[in-house]
């Protein structure tokens, strides 16, 4: 099985960028344990700040992949056109999100991404990540 994790706009300052609501871990070093604990997925990784790139990533994962991980940060609340890109693919997306963002401003409440997820996961930390692999291993 193969696994596409993508992240959005400022996630790849996770580790220094606001510790008390996306804790003190790097990505690059949450991917290694996760990979350890997932021997048998090939998990892929990708990060980027500028909107157009994550759109192109969707597309070039389509059908290479069984799923895809997305946490499109703030682009979740404002991009129509990651919310189109996740619709136009035929491989399953997952949104994921670190921190519970119903439980934050009402502008994180939106989500374009949700209508055209498999489902949603958020508020778990960087278990997230995680629960949204498992729900392609396990399904
Ligand atoms: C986030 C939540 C978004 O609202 C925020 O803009 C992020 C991170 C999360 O993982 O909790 O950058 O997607």
């Amino acid at each position: 099985m193969k696994i596409m994790i993508i992240n959005g706009p400022n996630l790849n300052l996770l580790g220094s960028r606001e510790p008390d609501t996306y804790g003190s871990q790097t990505f690059n070093s949450y991917f290694q344990s996760l990979k350890e604990k997932f021997p048998k997925v090939e998990l892929a990784y990708f990060q980027s700040n500028i909107e157009g790139e994550i759109i192109d990533r969707l597309h070039a994962a389509d059908k290479e992949f069984d799923g895809i991980v997305l946490n499109a940060a703030a682009y979740t609340h404002t991009s129509v056109g990651i919310g189109d890109a996740v619709k136009a693919i035929s491989t399953p997306v997952v949104e994921v999100h670190i921190s519970n963002t119903s439980a934050r401003e009402e502008f994180r409440h939106k989500s374009f991404i949700a209508p055209n997820a498999k489902g949603v996961i958020l508020g778990f930390g960087l278990q997230s990540y995680e629960l949204a692999v498992l729900s392609f291993t396990e399904a």
